[in-house]
């Protein structure tokens, strides 16, 4: 990049916590200034949170870079930390898991009966053959099994490596070869979209292809008929039948946890590699930062799939290691009628909320009733992962979902990271709608230029990291050089994460997307992300995707693919006159170089499956080539009737 990404968008609003908020807060601003003191120091700290069966030696052993081993020497189990010592200290009886299904079923888990399955499932696996360093699969749909089978493996020291319940054969059978897995642990399916869905189908083929499958679990969730193999193991006949006592064993701090596989675009996914003590020090401590769990009194939801890091750590192990009381929800929002999440809230009095921007987003496009229709009142704090999310997402999801006094944490973080990284705190930051605000205490977080340079205040650049942290991936599954290319070659000594951010006037982060996004128009870098935002500021648009296309006299130019909100006419001159308003809208917002040279009013966005959208298809469109891989994609039917609309425009 040859000169530093723009600094477009102003925006002054602000928002303190509520008071009372920030009087109990779990974390108050002192834990900034004892970080900065003494960051190992701090980590340590955090450590103790946890249980562990023999301390470490040394906090951090950074002697090989890029290689960390944090706690060293120490030793713990991490199903023991989430389950044994809450049922220890009489919380038994308490609510681990509200589950509720998708055609309206629901299940309640004690912290007892989670630790009772846990042991149960600990057992079967060992029966199976599963020793410690071995790795298995997961392939569940939304059901309290999924935690119950991480949490076993955990238990036993085998490494996990969860796989998307939407990902194809070959996706699956990519990630249990890469592994060399042994056993998978899958349903006969899961509720979507008010049918059964099946999964074991997708397991048998992916298994065929896989000589390392010794066997497969296979939970009873939807009933329907499934094909049966020797290798075929019923969870009912074996987990539910196994003895219920299991000792832990601890394992050192740097035994390998868990793999999970980013959803590289394009080249091989890369199994991201985490390991115990520190992975779960740093979920554990942003739980109880980032969000003020209370586990007395909180009723958390977290809307991702266990197919994600964020499943991963916010819902699994940082909930869970914390003693919170949590929602799991099986199904899609909008099953059987688009307010279905704020039944939910109401349902359960859920208190503190954590979803993604394009969830926020789709809610904003279906309109305000639907939150309107229930009673939110009991939530104090939401959170945002994902994406960047736009200022009037922000400001709709405070406004609507959160009563206008609820804060929005916008957190910061990858599967490489672990844990959130960069992010307000509830009781202590002034958050800007937009914006992501300072690294947590003991990360340190920058934005540099090309050569690595801090960029002054106003200035932007891309994010790094520049001090290892507890929760750091410790390499790429069997490919350390990959590991160091990849994260650690950009810029000397740092971690490159491969996003674009800007410092502003006040050194508060707003991250700008990923790099691959930032477009070059007459010479000027111009982030995806602000004319996004800018579009979506506009109160007809509920959702925007914006690309650059090779253009022969601005070298790149702005194609904005628009998704405008549910009450807004569209069609002809309608359409044609709300075009040419936004593209002037935009001008006015960010400067006339920010114009977009196109704009599409399209009626959905291609998105993978974790919500994120792809611009390289639009990018596709826009310079009319033919589409690129599309098998990543929620929908594949998008593309059609945003091509469709494409060759109808010109
Ligand atoms: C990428 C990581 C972390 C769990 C889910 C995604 C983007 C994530 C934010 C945010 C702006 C964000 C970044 C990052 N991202 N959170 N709050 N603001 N961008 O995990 O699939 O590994 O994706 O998601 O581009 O690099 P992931």
């Amino acid at each position: 990049m040859s000169e530093t990404l723009a600094n477009l968008l102003q925006e002054n609003r602000r928002f303190e916590p509520p008071a009372a908020l920030a009087e109990a807060a779990n974390v108050k601003a002192d834990a900034y200034t004892e970080a900065d003191a003494d960051r190992l120091e701090f980590w340590a700290t955090q450590a103790r949170r946890l249980d562990w069966t023999k301390p470490w030696d040394r906090i951090l052993d950074w002697d090989n870079p890029p290689f960390a081993k944090w706690f060293v020497g120490g030793e713990l189990n991490v199903a023991y930390n989430c389950l044994d010592r809450h049922v220890a200290a009489g919380n038994g009886d308490k609510v681990a898991i509200h589950w509720e299904g998708e055609p309206g079923d629901t299940r309640t888990l004690t912290y007892a009966d989670l630790h009772k399955l846990t042991c149960q499932a600990a057992n079967a696996l060992t029966d199976l053959g599963v020793r410690a360093g071995d790795r298995v699969a997961i392939y569940l749909p939304m059901i309290p099994e999924a935690a119950v089978a991480m949490l076993a493996c955990a238990r036993i020291g085998a490494t996990h490596s969860v796989v998307f319940g939407g990902f194809s054969v070959d996706a699956l059978a990519g990630r249990i070869q890469d592994a060399s897995a042994k056993v998978v642990i899958t349903a006969d399916g899961g509720y979507r979209r008010g049918k059964p869905s099946a999964l074991k189908p997708t397991v048998d083929e992916a298994v065929a292809q896989s000589p390392t499958i010794e066997h497969v679990l296979v939970v009873r969730r939807t009933g329907e008929d499934v094909a049966w193999s020797d290798k075929d193991h019923w969870w009912h006949e074996t987990v539910e039948t196994a003895g219920e006592q299991h000792e832990a064993q601890p394992f050192d701090a740097e035994h390998p946890l868990f793999i999970l596989y980013t959803s590289g675009t394009t080249a091989k996914p890369k199994g991201i590699l985490h390991t115990t003590g520190g992975y779960l020090t740093q979920a554990s401590y942003t739980q109880h930062a980032v969000f003020d769990l209370k586990p007395e009194t909180d009723v958390y939801w977290c809307t991702a799939d266990i197919g994600w890091v964020t499943g991963h750590s916010y819902i699994v192990y940082g909930p869970l290691s914390n003693g919170a009381t949590q929602v799991m929800y099986e199904g899609t929002p909008d099953t059987p009628h688009k307010g279905r999440f704020w039944d939910i809230v109401d349902k359960y009095g859920v208190t503190i909320l954590y979803t993604a921007p394009t969830l926020i987003r789709t809610m904003m496009k279906w309109g305000d009733e639907f939150p309107a229709a229930a009673n939110l009142s009991s939530l104090r704090v939401l959170g945002s992962v994902g994406e960047p999310i736009n200022p009037e997402a922000w400001m709709w999801y405070r406004k609507n979902i959160g009563h206008d006094n609820t804060p929005v944490v916008d957190t910061w973080w990858q599967t490489e990271t672990g844990a959130i990284m960069i992010s307000p705190l509830p009781g202590v930051t002034a958050t800007k709608p937009g914006s992501a605000m300072r690294p947590l205490p003991g990360i340190s977080a920058d934005v540099v230029d090309d050569e690595g340079n801090s960029v002054p205040n106003g200035g932007g650049g891309f994010l790094v990291l520049r001090e290892p942290w507890p929760s750091m991936l410790r390499t790429i599954w069997g490919d350390d050089q990959r590991f160091v290319d990849t994260y650690w070659s950009r810029f000397q000594g740092m971690y490159f994460a491969g996003d674009g951010a800007k410092k502003d006037d006040d050194g508060d982060l707003w991250l700008l997307g990923r790099v691959d996004d930032v477009m070059l128009v007459s010479g000027h870098n111009i982030s995806t992300t602000e004319v996004e935002s800018a579009l979506v500021s506009h109160p007809s648009v509920a959702e925007a995707a914006v690309v650059g296309a090779t253009d022969p006299t601005t070298g790149q130019a702005i194609v904005a693919f628009t998704i405008p909100r549910g009450s807004v006419d569209s069609e002809g001159d309608a359409g044609e006159a709300l075009i040419k308003e936004l593209r002037d809208h935009v001008a006015k917002t960010l400067g006339p170089i920010a114009k977009p040279r196109q704009i599409m009013l399209v009626p959905e966005l291609p998105k993978t499956r974790s919500g994120k959208i792809m611009r390289r298809l639009l990018r596709d469109v826009a310079e009319r080539r033919s589409l690129g891989d599309v098998t990543t994609l929620q929908d594949s039917t998008v593309m059609d009737l945003i091509s469709d609309g494409m060759k109808s425009a010109k």
